[in-house]
């Protein structure tokens, strides 16, 4: 196979894969992704940053080739750097090591060392040097700073900066789900990737969100953030310039939200739509934003995705057997995992159902949000079929809730 590698700047490369027809990614619907991994060379040391997922060796292989062939030099790798042992980031470390060589040394963070072992079983033989913030490598003219960033994506994580030239690769902090040809941000819009951006905080990032607040603080007052001209992530496109991206993250991560209110729900014979419906109007009728998702045909990730920068939900279910119907069951276990309160947000919500006969749904769904983090504040629990009247009383709980959130 040959597949070309992409120069980011002298003696830079991209020389990670791109996963066109993936389209899922724990769990959760992405259009394509990429990996991506990064071969440095120094004066005296050619640096490999991180490793690509199953099925791709073959991609990434011909590309570390390549940055090879254009850079005139031999095949022959003097450091492996491992900023985080998730496999579709690790898979081939093992293998690459010994194709191009079996002594090279290797870094990664102890956590890390742990889970390669943990998750591989062959790593026990090699030494593995253990880094942390504060290490620093010499590659010959060049310095690889070691920046632990533990839970920006897992506990072993970290990030490492080509000091000289100022390039933070972070690997899955900063990145998005999205396969394009091109490999940087200016070669798209901005707010297409800051949306997927969002999406893959939202959905992968905002429990570690305490610990980012503590990275940018630390990077922000060791003066470091003004060092990074670059951020080279492990999924998606490369930020040429991160202030955008810097700056939504410390938005995201820091709980700060739009006048907007996130409409979720499901439906049996369509009370309980027409309950959502009214609601989305008294929240328009106040002048907020409101966004709506249809868990019939809608998936979790896109909802979890609006509700990150929303103030409130409102979230409605019809009741089945007592209970929420199942399928908003799902959209519960999502809520709960990522664990919003972790932002700082404090979001609000109104719960909304139709219910046969005693009900059920609301209860359960009220016991659910607080568990999950949400202040419930205010219920409409609806007999069968709404009419005028209840649909009224709706679009009045749908502007209560947008006038208690607006600035
Ligand atoms: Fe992209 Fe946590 O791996």
């Amino acid at each position: 196979m040959k597949a070309k590698a992409v120069k980011m700047a002298d003696g830079v490369y991209w020389v990670g894969v791109i996963h066109w027809h993936s389209r899922t990614f724990h769990g959760y619907g992405i259009p394509g992704t990429t990996y991506n991994a990064y071969l440095v060379f120094g004066e005296e040391k050619t640096v490999l940053i991180d490793n690509v997922y199953r099925g791709m060796f073959e991609q990434f292989d011909a590309r570390v080739k390549d940055a090879f062939e254009q850079e005139g030099k031999d095949f022959k790798i003097d450091v492996f750097v491992q900023n985080h042992s998730e496999m579709d980031h690790s898979t081939f470390l093992r293998q690459t090591i010994a194709e191009y060589n079996p002594d090279a040394e290797i870094y990664a963070s102890q956590n890390c060392i742990n889970f390669l072992e943990a998750q591989y079983h062959n790593f026990g033989d090699l030494e593995i040097n253990a880094v942390a913030t504060g290490d620093e490598l010499d590659i010959g003219g060049r310095t690889l700073k070691f920046i632990s960033a533990p839970m920006l994506h897992w506990p072993d994580s970290m990030f490492t900066l080509l000091a000289e030239e100022g390039i933070l690769f972070s690997n899955d902090a900063f990145g998005q789900h999205v396969a394009h040809s091109k490999r940087f941000d200016e070669d798209y819009d901005t707010n297409y990737l800051l949306r997927e951006a969002q999406k893959y905080y939202a959905n992968l990032v905002t429990l570690g969100s305490p610990m980012l607040r503590m990275k940018l603080d630390e990077l922000t007052s060791t003066g470091l953030i003004n060092d990074i001209k670059m951020i080279a992530p492990c999924h998606g496109q490369i930020w040429k310039n991160p202030a955008p991206i810097v700056e939504k993250y410390s938005e995201w991560g820091s709980g700060i939200c739009k006048d907007k209110i996130t409409v979720i729900f499901d439906t049996m014979h369509h009370s309980t739509e027409k309950l959502a419906y009214q609601i989305a109007e008294g929240i328009m009728s106040e002048g907020v934003e409101a966004v709506m998702y249809f868990m019939q045909e809608d998936g979790p990730d896109d909802v979890i995705t609006d509700i990150l920068d929303s103030k409130a939900i409102a979230l409605g279910a019809p009741t089945m057997m007592n209970k929420p119907f199942p399928r908003i069951g799902n959209m519960m276990y999502w809520l709960d995992c990522v664990n919003f309160k972790g932002t700082g947000s404090e979001k609000s919500a109104l719960i909304f159902s139709s219910k046969g006969w005693g009900g059920g749904a609301v209860a359960k769904l009220q016991r659910d949000l607080e568990e999950a983090g949400f202040t419930v504040t205010d219920t409409l629990d609806v007999l069968f079929v709404p009419d005028e009247d209840v649909l009224a009383e709706a679009f009045e709980k749908g502007a209560e809730l947008a006038r208690s959130i607006k600035e």
